[in-house]
């Protein structure tokens, strides 16, 4: 970490990574935490003192009490699901309203958003993204398109600009025909965050960020989603609607690209994906079904299973280019400690050819594995990566090498504390 930088961490496959365990870590060594993209389909859990949590907007630097948390311009925001979410912190002894900043430049997310997400799914039938069904799309199509609300609306003739734009949404659906649905509890709740939301300080976050930066004071960028969800290099069109990228750090948050720092690059030590769209290492048979249940790999968010296989590399090692990932950090290794064999994807294959890069398509691609000898015995009490096992030490050298980059942070279980800083 590097005074007046603004560092990053990024989950770089199908999110889900273990992003908010993480930032709750790294939080005391920095002055600020900001979410720079996405909204409420994010779901990062922190677990700490037995105590367990799920965030979705807030930053997850919030439960270090003197940080300050902002909710970046990159970011689309639910008032009703923001205030339930704070809440539930405020209940739990955190003070936010001075430490939670929120720029006025991030986009709300309407009820209205959320049902033309719906409308818009079902409207693609067995194509259908599988979204989370928070509006996301909906919103930063609205944003696109010149004719979104923003956070900074809320503080002048707000009603006036609301009606307009959910008449606009209800025109659309009643085009769809998707007219069966009812907002009226809904908005009641939105209506009555927007008025809590008008609590916290809505700023400028981007200037705010930059003057942190002047005064030599340090920023960690979290990301949401993953590599393989971004707008641009995800598997469109199966992807959410949003810059997680590196490239998103920038424009999220307002900051130049030389502001940016370290590039923490997070995975699991396996694969999941939850949603649709192609999966390469997907395992449909019962060691999909092992790493699922060992793993909890059920959505934070919706609950849905998540999709599991093994490691892949080759989208790793599009992630890392597309990011310039500077260290990686593993998570996660603890759910394979059971496996006699590991395997690792080391190329694709598609119509007989093999491929050592993301194709354009990865619909149809195959997986091609090494296997690696699991380590079999129990990684979660290690605190020292001098303890580690031989056969672990061989697969975070293999990983290592296949990828050129180092995987300095490891973690061998969901609390704060089962995380190695490795000597590097
Ligand atoms: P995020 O969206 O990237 O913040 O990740 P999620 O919170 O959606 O999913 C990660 C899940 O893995 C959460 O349930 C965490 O509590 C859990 N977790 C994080 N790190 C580890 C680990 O090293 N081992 C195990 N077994 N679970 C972990
Ligand atoms: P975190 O931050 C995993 C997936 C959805 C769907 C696609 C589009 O917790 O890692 P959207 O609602 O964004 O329009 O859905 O993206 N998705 C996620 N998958 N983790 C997430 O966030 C996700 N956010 C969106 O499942 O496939
Ligand atoms: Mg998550």
């Amino acid at each position: 970490m590097e005074k007046g930088k603004v560092d990053a961490l990024l989950g770089i496959v199908f999110g889900d990574e273990g992003k908010g365990k993480v930032v709750d870590v790294f939080t005391p060594k920095y002055d600020v935490v900001a979410r720079f993209a996405g909204g409420p389909n994010a779901g990062h859990t922190i677990i700490f003192e037995g105590k367990k949590f799920v965030l979705r907007s807030i930053p997850s630097g919030i439960f270090a009490e003197d940080k300050i948390n902002i909710i970046g311009n990159g970011c689309v925001i639910a008032p009703d699901l923001f205030m339930a979410e704070a809440k539930e912190l405020e209940t739990a002894g955190y003070d936010l309203k001075k430490r939670l900043h929120i720029s006025k430049r991030a986009h709300l997310i309407l009820p209205t958003h959320r049902v033309l997400d719906r409308a818009y799914e079902a409207a693609k039938g067995k194509n259908k993204v599988g979204t989370t069904g928070k509006g996301i799309g909906p919103t930063y199509s609205d944003k696109a398109s010149r004719i979104g609300l923003r956070v900074g609306d809320i503080l002048e003739n707000f009603d006036s600009k609301y009606q307009a734009l959910k008449a606009r949404h209800e025109q659309i659906l009643k085009d769809l025909n998707f007219t069966d649905y009812d907002i009226t509890e809904e908005e009641k709740a939105w209506m009555e965050g927007i008025h809590y939301m008008s609590t916290f300080p809505l700023t400028d976050t981007e200037v705010e960020i930059n003057q942190y930066l002047k005064e030599g004071k340090s920023v960690l960028a979290e990301g949401a989603q993953g590599t393989m969800l971004d707008i641009d290099h995800g598997t469109y069109p199966f992807v959410s609607s949003s810059n997680t990228t590196s490239g998103g750090v920038c424009t999220g948050l307002g900051i130049g690209p030389k502001q940016v720092g370290e590039v923490f690059g997070i995975f699991k030590a396996y694969s999941t994906r939850v949603g649709s769209g192609p999966f390469p290492v997907e395992l449909f048979d019962e060691t999909g079904d092992k790493i699922r249940e060992i793993g909890h790999e059920y959505g934070a968010v919706t609950g849905r299973n998540r999709r599991c296989g093994w490691v892949d590399l080759v989208a790793l090692k599009y992630a890392i280019m597309i990011n310039g990932v500077t260290q990686l950090v593993m998570m996660k290794s603890d759910v394979l400690d059971s496996f006699e064999t590991i395997k690792a994807c080391v190329a694709y294959k598609k119509d007989g050819v093999i491929l050592e890069n993301v194709p354009f398509e990865t619909e149809g691609c195959e997986a091609v594995y090494k296997d690696i000898p699991g380590w079999q015995c129990d990684l979660t009490g290690i605190t020292d990566e001098k303890d580690f096992p031989e056969a672990f030490k061989n697969y975070i050298q293999f990983l290592e090498d296949e990828l050129e980059t180092p995987i300095t942070i490891l973690s061998v279980g969901p609390d704060r504390a089962q995380t190695i800083i490795r000597n590097k």
